[in-house]
């Protein structure tokens, strides 16, 4: 039996995008090995994000230094969304590049890698979008699974859209089946991954009977030896109240909730067509911690979006202030191809956007630092994944804090009580107690 080649694999962007490399490794995983060592690697895959300009930057850069360093005749492929966005101008731009496959189209990843110059990127819907013949984990212990691709929404400043095209719900059944498979090799917890997955349900490839994504949650469920259910991310216009009870009763969905806020201002969501409120925002919020009170919440931030003024900043400030997120995600507006926003007058200069950035950066921390202080002393159920060096292993509590604690691998891939001793940024450190 002849040795497999070796693959590389880079991944720029978002949990869809990790994702979507897990595909590529299990579709070419017969005739190819995962490499860290890029130099000695026979393919070198890049799976780009173009959310904002920085990383498609980035992405040339690493073609770049790839090259480089690449052993004679190894090929680079260049997938995900700025592949989508760009096309054969990639090519054209960067020649040592063999193939570009968008980010709807991994599932042809296959004849990408035996074709020279190959190139797809079209975002229609297609029957196979979406199939693949093997499945492969990051990690053992939890389990990614797409329950839609592409957007529908569109949100005046997000190139998304036009990347994953539009969007389309995965059957029910095959969600459920891939996630027992998953089960049965040991994976207790389940992602949930789509770009809204909150708006499942609304189109689905064939006949499928009707279920929103409440429904879909009580269904998962089901699955036996599942005890942890996390989904990213959802939208807060679409949290109605049957949602967020399910949330708060359903013990197996895990009480960490990413509500994507944008900006607090109600005319600057108006602008990015986000379609609620400050108010909705806030009611959401409210209802969601009236019924799960340990509840942590995360969020992502634009700040300089055209037209932000002074005051539509300080409602940003003022939403940060009465929610205090456990986790922001902040970002300067950088504007996009395909994208109405970079058209709108009324640019904020990139200076007034940097301090605005920093402020905001700087009530984060303040806040995090608060409420990581608030969980110590108390006994969390963590479920273990991960060996960190000095003999430590972490995990998550429910509500998605990660947790250190002195151990060794029979932890992994069980839950146990800890007692939360001390508090950092961005970790805990425990004892466990049982
Ligand atoms: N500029 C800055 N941030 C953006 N995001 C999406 N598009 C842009 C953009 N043009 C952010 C949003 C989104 C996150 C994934 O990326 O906050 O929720
Ligand atoms: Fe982009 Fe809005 Fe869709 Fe999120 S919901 S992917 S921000 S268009």
């Amino acid at each position: 039996m002849s040795s497999k080649q070796k693959l590389y694999i880079e991944t720029l962007g978002c949990a869809m995008n990790v994702r979507d490399s897990e595909h590529i490794v299990a579709e070419l995983s017969a005739e190819y090995a995962l490499t860290e060592d890029r130099s000695d690697a026979d393919l070198i895959i890049i799976n780009t994000c173009s959310v904002r300009e920085k990383p498609v930057k980035k992405l040339f850069s690493e073609i770049g230094k790839f090259k480089k360093q690449k052993k004679e005749g190894a090929r680079i492929g260049v997938c995900g969304c700025t592949a989508s966005h760009l096309g054969k101008e990639i090519i054209k731009r960067a020649p040592a590049v063999d193939f570009v496959l968008g980010a709807r189209n991994v599932s042809k990843i296959a004849q990408a890698v035996k074709e020279r110059g190959f190139v797809q990127t079209d975002i229609n819907h297609d029957e196979t979008t979406y199939q693949f013949s093997d499945s492969y984990q990051n990690s053992p212990y939890k389990a990614m699974v797409n329950i839609s691709i592409g957007c529908d929404k569109q949100c005046s400043f997000c190139i998304v859209p036009s990347t994953r095209g539009e969007e389309i719900s995965i059957p029910e059944d095959m969600i459920k089946k891939e996630i027992e498979k998953s089960v049965a090799k040991g994976a207790k917890e389940v992602m949930l991954l789509g770009q809204n997955v909150n708006n499942y349900g609304r189109r689905f490839s064939g006949e499928h009977r009707k279920i929103d994504f409440t429904g879909l949650l009580q269904s998962i469920s089901e699955v036996e030896g599942l005890e942890r259910i996390r989904f990213a991310s959802p939208h807060p216009l679409h949290m109605d109240d049957a949602f967020i009870e399910e949330f708060a009763n359903n013990p197996k969905i895990c009480k960490s909730m990413h509500m994507p806020l944008q900006s607090g201002s109600t005319e600057i969501l108006r602008q990015m067509k986000r379609g609620y409120s400050k108010e909705w925002f806030l009611n959401r919020v409210a209802k969601l911690k009236a019924l799960v009170p340990e509840v942590t919440i995360g969020t992502d931030i634009i700040v300089g979006f055209p037209g932000e003024s002074e005051a539509d900043f300080a409602h940003t400030i003022d939403v940060m202030r009465r929610v205090e997120f456990d986790q922001v995600f902040s970002f300067k507006y950088s504007p996009r191809p395909n994208t109405p926003a970079q058209h709108y007058k009324e640019q904020v200069d990139d200076d007034t956007a940097s301090k605005r950035l920093e402020r905001l950066q700087a009530l984060a921390k303040e806040i995090l630092d608060k409420r990581m202080a608030q969980a110590v002393g108390s006994t969390e159920a963590v479920y273990f994944d991960e060996l960190r060096p000095e003999g430590r292993v972490a995990g998550r509590t429910d509500n998605n804090r990660l947790v250190l604690v002195q151990g060794s691998e029979e932890l992994l891939g069980n839950t146990r009580k800890v007692k939360i001793t001390q508090s950092h940024r961005m970790s805990l450190d425990g004892e466990i107690v049982e």
